[in-house]
């Protein structure tokens, strides 16, 4: 399937969760057999381009393309979790979204020092989400050589912001 056609799968919500937000929803994306299996397709090529060792993605969205794609790959998965999930002793980075805020939080012991990892999401927006993963995967002791989203929002910044941090970054299709 080409990109076009993928991105006719994405439905658009407007006003959620909040006024004046369009809601990029992959539900009907990940609805559609072969979309799923295509846009999974495209990020694994992404990340075996990288070399990357294991793929880290982060809850919730992200565990839909992040284990599909590391299963693929026979790589690890590294799941970033949001807070008071993980039963052990975890790191955590708090963070802004584009509609609010959260925390991420993940096994440190889930990383080998100087491990490469991939991340995986389906979208990036402020770039606030990918950029605590990626911190915290360094704090672990791990290296971000690049960073694959379904969906980029390129006027909202993220891919600029995640760039600056010295990850690659490479998204399917954008939207306004
Ligand atoms: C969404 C999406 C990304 C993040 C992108 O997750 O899946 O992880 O927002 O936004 P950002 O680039 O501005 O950080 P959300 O926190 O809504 O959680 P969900 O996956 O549980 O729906
Ligand atoms: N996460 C952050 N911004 C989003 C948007 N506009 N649509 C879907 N998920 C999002």
């Amino acid at each position: 399937m080409t990109p076009a056609e993928l991105k006719a799968l994405v439905r658009t919500v407007p006003d959620f969760p909040k006024s004046g937000i369009q809601f990029r929803d992959i539900t009907t994306l990940v609805g559609h057999g072969e979309g799923f299996r295509a846009s999974v397709d495209w990020l694994v090529e992404r990340v075996a381009d990288s070399g990357a060792q294991a793929i880290a993605g982060m809850e919730a969205r992200g565990f839909i393309f992040g284990a599909a794609s590391a299963s693929a790959l026979g790589l690890p998965f590294i799941p970033i979790r949001k807070p008071g999930k993980l039963p052990i002793a975890t790191i955590g980075v708090d963070y802004a979204l584009e509609y609010g805020a959260d925390r991420l939080e993940m096994d440190p012991t889930s990383v080998a020092a100087g491990q490469q990892v991939a991340i995986v999401d389906d979208l990036l927006a402020t770039g606030g989400t990918a950029c605590a993963a990626a911190e915290l995967l360094r704090k672990a002791g791990a290296s971000v050589p690049v960073a694959a989203f379904v969906i980029d929002l390129p006027d909202l910044g993220g891919a600029k912001r995640l760039e600056a941090t010295g990850v690659q970054v490479r998204s399917l299709m954008e939207f306004e």
